[in-house]
């Protein structure tokens, strides 16, 4: 059987799991680009580790097994092994506040926070999903600070036009939308104007309004 040629091969991304809430969202970008055949590598802070634990029940382990190159954050010689990849780029999901202050002023404290800045530096694709509620004028000021640097802040925030039917389908159409920006076929994501069927309100309910 003849080898694929490098060129062939989609180009890595990174992941980043954080310790926000909502790890599951990384988790899906893990799986949904495993499934595209997207190379996948994976920083895991120690707080996402406890929040998977926390939020999921699986274990830590079965999440690093669906990466094909696993850091920590702790791992900054990983950044050498990281820069020698043409990587497409890098997704934190979920990204908590205290990452993205790092990112947004340039601390690079740990691999995640130096994958980041990297991934800026040479000019790549990099999206935060950012997850706190209520939102600080630190938290938005970061957030414009990292978009200024040319990252992409992308909260989990549903898209109801999809008419999501449960918890998973609204979380692969948040994840699905991540992927859209690195060019990645999504195809169980529902858009607009897909098959499923829109709410059609009854003439009556018209009318009320
Ligand atoms: C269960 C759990 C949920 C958390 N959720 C959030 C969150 O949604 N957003 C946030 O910014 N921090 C959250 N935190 C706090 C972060 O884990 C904490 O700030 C941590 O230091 C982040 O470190 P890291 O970004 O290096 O993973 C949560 C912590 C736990 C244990």
């Amino acid at each position: 059987m003849r080898a694929g040629r490098l060129e062939d091969r989609p180009s890595p991304l990174i992941v980043a799991m954080t310790g926000a809430t909502g790890v599951i969202f990384g988790i899906r970008t893990l799986e949904l680009l495993r499934d595209a055949g997207v190379p996948r590598h994976l920083i895991m802070t120690e707080w996402a580790a406890r929040t998977i634990v926390a939020e999921t029940g699986r274990r830590p382990q079965d999440v690093r097994a669906l990466a094909d190159i696993v850091y920590g954050e702790e791992d900054v010689d990983g950044l050498a092994a990281i820069s020698s990849f043409a990587t497409a780029g890098m997704i934190v999901a979920p990204c908590s506040m205290k990452s993205l202050a790092a990112i947004a002023h340039g601390v690079s404290d740990n691999l995640v926070q130096l994958a980041a800045a990297l991934t800026l530096d040479t000019g790549r694709r990099l999206l935060l999903l950012v997850r706190e509620s209520p939102l600080s004028v630190i938290h938005l000021e970061n957030m414009l600070r990292v978009a200024r640097a040319g990252a992409m802040v992308v909260p989990p925030v549903p898209a109801f036009y999809a008419r999501p039917r449960d918890l998973d389908e609204m979380i692969d159409h948040t994840v699905g939308r991540m992927l859209d920006h690195f060019a990645i076929p999504q195809p169980r994501i529902h858009r607009w104007g897909d098959k499923r069927p829109t709410f059609q309100p009854a003439a009556h309910e018209l009318e009320e309004h």
